[in-house]
């Protein structure tokens, strides 16, 4: 954990904000790379996830960009309505579940309203490594859009297309962007769900294969709890086994015998509370897998998903 002081705290589009992080003993910050992020301790317990926005070389500072979402499960608005500048506040270190992949010939870049941030720093990046890239950047306005004059100003600015539903002439043709991929280009998409969806399955349908589509979702969905049963897990170290009824996650109830599963977002979004599957199916809730992953269902993500048949061992 790290403790940082808010050195300042900027509006940046309509509902959105920018806190500036500093280590509050004056020390560098961890180092960073594009697409990382932080989990910030708020006030009141919450733990939250911001992707890191700022330029990747910096160490005196993080930069997190936060939506003020009227389906906030707390996070937003608490940030929204109690960090001010001044405000002390733990963090984690940085870390990178969205990292850029080495080398590629082309980057293709899809930021879906405040899905910008960890997209912005990728573009700061790319651009410091020389790199070919282009970033398309969709809102529903210029209001709501964050970071316009930075980008407008970045050295990169004519690598940048911004797409405004309130101009259906800059409408994101997502297809034509993403004809003829080759075999070294990479895509990589950040915003709300069906954004995103309609991007990968454009990017699918001109034949652009799994492994050259990256993605970071924000938040989950909400899931149908409605016909949860129960199921028992087993640890497969010493076999204990317990039942996981229909409403209590598997992280719960193992954090109610004493065993504890580090997790962060509890959605199935950030992937800490990963963990190996020894037999059984999980039901897949999560969003941090790919499908090729979940098909394995060698792993899972216990703060969500859940079973598909009676038991699940796991490697604890
Ligand atoms: Fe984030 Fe489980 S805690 S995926």
């Amino acid at each position: 954990m790290i403790e940082v002081v808010v050195t300042s705290r900027k509006n940046e589009a309509e509902g959105i904000c920018s806190y500036e992080l500093s280590c509050a003993l004056g020390n560098h910050l961890p180092a960073f790379t594009a697409g990382a992020h932080i989990d910030v301790h708020l006030p009141g317990g919450l733990v939250r996830q911001y992707s890191l926005c700022n330029h990747p070389h910096e160490r005196h500072r993080y930069l997190i960009g936060v939506l003020h979402d009227p389906a906030s499960r707390g996070g937003s608005r608490c940030l929204h309505e109690q960090v001010e500048a001044g405000q002390r506040l733990s963090i984690s270190e940085p870390r990178n579940l969205f990292a850029l992949v080495p080398k590629a010939a082309r980057s293709v870049l899809f930021a879906g309203g405040i899905g910008i941030t960890p997209i912005l720093c990728m573009a700061e990046q790319l651009w410091l490594q020389g790199d070919d890239f282009e970033l398309h950047y969709c809102v529903r306005s210029a209001d709501r859009a964050a970071f316009l004059e930075r980008l407008a100003s970045a050295p990169f600015a004519s690598r940048v297309q911004l797409h405004l539903d309130e101009r259906p002439e800059t409408r994101l043709d997502a297809e034509r962007v993403l004809a003829a991929p080759g075999p070294q280009d990479h895509l990589y998409v950040c915003g709300p769900g069906g954004f995103m969806q309609h991007v990968l399955d454009s990017a699918r349908s001109q034949g652009w294969p799994e492994a050259q589509l990256h993605r970071e979702y924000f938040a989950a969905g909400p899931v149908d709890t409605r016909n949860d049963g129960s199921f028992s897990v087993k640890l497969g170290s010493t076999g204990q086994v317990f039942e996981v009824p229909a409403d209590k996650t598997v992280v719960q109830v193992l954090e109610s015998h004493g065993v504890a599963i580090a997790v962060s977002c509890e959605q199935g979004v950030c992937g800490t509370c990963l963990t190996g599957v020894l037999e059984g199916v999980p039901e897949h809730r999560d969003l941090y897998l790919t499908e090729d992953e979940q098909a394995a269902n060698d792993q899972f993500t216990p703060c969500c998903s859940r079973a598909r048949t009676g038991m699940l061992v796991l490697d604890l």
